[in-house]
């Protein structure tokens, strides 16, 4: 057999050195695997224990069967093509593969496949040894959204001073413009001039109306500090939103277990649902399509909040989901800045995402975006809950008072409520 024995005291007898081989193979904490090369499809003919203990499969669960069971989503197709192409080749290869265990969870293993020979050089068998490396890949992978995520709060940050310096230039020039054409309009008789000033009046409304934006924008501290139930502000923007779906599109909202209430100013954080909303609605166009939203508590440990930027603590987490066409990788690294809009010159002014982000910023939550082109998106937040918000005998979340559920299809013609 191959392998280098040492000869000597306290060396197995060459009779029972295959035994040992065969022992230690076992007891190893890597995953082995044995394929029969020269039998269809290579089926598994040798698990050890530890394979069995590291995905989860009885023995009688695995033997007979290719390896690629253990794929699922997330499983990368170039990886699984250049073990493929190896394997077809009868030459050893080492990819770092996502893998599922039985009870469906993400498994990562840095997988080394190796060809074994018979003595005249014919490929029979493939060895495997499969090592978990799926809490190395996480911390990789948080460390990653960590720079990701300073990174882009740095930018947003820089974006802000600018932003908040420009607004407050205009918010002083535009109060004495509004106020002294407010007096005008009321002094100067009906005719060609009040029209005019009729005019500016409202080009200066509108002007105002987007300094306030970005005003929210880039001052993200909350005005009114209250303990608001956030399930309340939900359902408001849900019902402000309805009437104005396409017949196409359903928006639904699953009943809340409770009331979540977080401390901030209610008109903010409805106008921070509102905009989430306004981009599903957007995005699903006449439809068909759905929005729904979810709303829950998230209880985050350290490594759950660290992810996040968000201390540790009891949340709530607000997911608006649709079923629009999706965002690639380029615009997602963008759409929280201001006047960013992939809508046409009228349609969008790009500051809906900006302002939502001030307004998480500002109640000391964090809001982040999954999305994938032709995979609809979905935006979540989380916002810490008010302290001493339990579930007390107060009923906060026990639901006796079941709030009205906010399902169905909406009717009624599609009017653009955000101008
Ligand atoms: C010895 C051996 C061990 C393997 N171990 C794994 C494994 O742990 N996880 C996995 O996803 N694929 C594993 N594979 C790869 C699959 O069995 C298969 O070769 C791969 O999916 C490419 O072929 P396919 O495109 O026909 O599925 C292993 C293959 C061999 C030969
Ligand atoms: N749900 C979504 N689906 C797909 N793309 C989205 C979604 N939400 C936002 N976006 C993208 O992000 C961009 C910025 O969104 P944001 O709300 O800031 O501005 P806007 O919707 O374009 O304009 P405004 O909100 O000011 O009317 C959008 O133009 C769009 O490209
Ligand atoms: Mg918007």
């Amino acid at each position: 057999m191959g392998g280098n024995w040492h000869e000597g005291a306290g060396a197995p007898d060459p009779a029972d050195r295959d035994r040992l081989l065969a022992r230690a193979v076992s007891a190893t904490t890597s995953g082995i695997l044995i394929t029969a090369a020269d039998l269809p499809d290579n089926p598994i003919i040798y698990a050890n224990d530890s394979f069995c203990r590291i995905t989860g499969y009885a023995p009688g669960e695995i033997l007979g069967r290719n390896c690629r069971f253990l794929q699922g989503p997330g499983t990368d197709p170039g990886t699984v093509a250049r073990i493929r192409a190896a394997v077809t080749e009868g030459r050893g290869v080492r990819e770092r593969i996502v893998n599922h265990r039985k009870d469906g969870s993400r498994l990562c293993f840095d997988l080394v496949i190796s060809p074994v020979h018979d003595a005249v050089g014919r490929l029979r068998f493939f060895v495997g040894v499969q090592n978990d490396v799926t809490r190395q890949v996480e911390a990789e992978e948080a460390l990653r959204a960590g720079e990701a995520r300073l990174r882009r709060a740095e930018r947003l940050e820089a974006l802000g001073r600018l932003t908040s310096g420009v607004a407050h230039e205009f918010n002083n020039a535009l109060t004495p413009i509004l106020s002294l054409t407010e007096l005008a309009v009321r002094d100067v008789p009906p005719g060609e001039l009040r029209e005019d000033l009729e005019v500016v009046l409202r080009a200066a409304r509108a002007a105002r109306g987007v300094v306030q934006r970005l005003l929210a924008f880039s001052r993200p501290e909350p005005g009114e500090m209250r303990a608001v139930p956030f399930a309340e502000v939900v359902a408001d923007a849900t019902r402000l939103l309805r009437p104005g779906l396409p017949e196409g599109v359903r928006l639904s909202c699953p009943e809340p277990a409770g009331e979540f209430p977080v401390l901030g100013d209610r008109g903010q954080l409805l106008q921070l649902v509102i905009n989430l909303l306004g981009n599903a609605r957007d995005a699903v166009g006449p439809g068909p399509g759905a929005i729904t939203l979810d709303l829950a508590p998230a209880e985050l440990d350290g490594l759950g909040a660290e992810a996040l930027g968000l201390r540790p603590g009891r949340h709530v987490r607000l997911d608006v989901a649709d079923t629009g066409p999706g965002m690639d990788a380029a615009t997602q690294e963008h759409i929280f800045e201001p006047f960013f809009t992939t809508k046409g010159p009228g349609e969008g002014t790009g500051l809906g995402l900006s302002v939502a982000h001030g307004l998480v910023t500002g109640h000391k939550g964090a809001i982040a975006v999954r999305s994938a082109p032709g995979k609809g998106t979905v935006f979540t937040v989380h916002l810490p809950l008010a302290a001493g918000a339990t579930d007390g005998p107060e009923g906060q979340s026990r639901g006796e008072e079941p709030r009205g559920k906010e399902t169905g299809t909406a009717d009624g013609a599609h009017s653009g409520d955000r101008r």
